[in-house]
């Protein structure tokens, strides 16, 4: 596939990762499994080409790929492809078609030598990708169809995929390993919101948290999942940790419903 430049592509590798998600909270366990599967590199293949995150709604799958990837991004000297599948939301998702040619741009691939038919443009893709080490995050996938045309056909690249489904054929017949997102503990979700809302203001007032409103999902995941098992409802979780938290938390839950 030397008619792609392949050539220029090296030497300007994608560097398609959003930024890393501010102000972490835990997940330590799931790094760590992450990284024990990733190894050291020691070896002369990486066991793991296709890990799968999964989990409910806003548990954190995508914080997590994002912030993971950052920690081992040196690994992949050709660097990072990232696309946003919207498998969930309500408006049409990403087509496998559409994130190859994304895909294909970013290895700078000319617009007109981008294959129209779809399995010529999946095999540009493998062509391109096979003797690179590049790290793929595949982000809020629905199903197995919207990801496996942007597999690549060796392993010398790490895919990662997030999905509120289990994606069981990528595990069956891809070997994809399967990390099962739990929700934050109460502790966490405080950390969580009292990390987000340090610095609220009511609305109207300079200095009001912005983008707030995904973490108080992640954190009510916890609660709902604490409800559902205990099965009477959760204590306010701030509250007991500290009451102008609980303050901040309610306005900002006040001031994301009015959005
Ligand atoms: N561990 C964390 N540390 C800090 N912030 C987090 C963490 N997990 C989630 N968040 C916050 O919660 C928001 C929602 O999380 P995220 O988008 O990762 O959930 P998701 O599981 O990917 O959701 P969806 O099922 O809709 O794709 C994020 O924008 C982020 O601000
Ligand atoms: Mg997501």
């Amino acid at each position: 596939m030397h008619f792609y430049g392949g050539h220029r592509g090296r030497r300007d590798p994608p560097r398609q990762l959003p930024a890393d998600v501010r102000g972490f909270v835990n997940r330590v366990d799931d790094l760590d499994r992450l990284d024990r599967l990733l190894g050291d590199g020691s070896g002369p293949e990486r066991s793991l080409a296709l890990c799968i995150l999964v989990g409910t709604a806003g548990v954190g799958k995508t914080s997590l790929a994002v912030h993971w990837a950052h920690r081992v991004v040196d690994r992949f000297p050709d660097g990072q492809l990232y696309v946003n599948l919207h498998g969930y939301d309500p408006g049409p998702p990403v087509t496998p078609h559409q994130a190859l040619e994304r895909f294909l741009g970013a290895l700078q691939v000319p617009a007109e030598s981008i294959p129209a038919d779809p399995e010529a443009r999946a095999a540009a893709y493998r062509s391109l990708l096979a003797d690179r080490r590049i790290l793929v995050v595949l982000d809020n996938a629905s199903s197995v169809a919207q990801v496996r045309p942007l597999l690549p056909g060796t392993a010398g690249c790490l895919v990662l995929i997030t999905s509120r489904s289990r994606l069981s054929g990528l595990v069956a017949r891809d070997g994809a390993h399967r990390v099962s997102l739990g929700v934050l503990s109460e502790e966490q979700s405080i950390e969580l919101l009292q990390g987000v809302t340090a610095g609220y203001r009511p609305p109207g007032r300079p200095g009001r948290a912005a983008g707030t409103g995904g973490t108080v999902r992640t954190a009510a995941a916890g609660a709902v999942h604490r409800r559902g098992t205990r099965g009477q409802p959760p204590p306010h979780a701030a509250a007991r940790a500290d009451r102008g938290t609980a303050r901040r938390v309610d306005a900002v839950g006040r001031a994301h419903r009015r959005r």
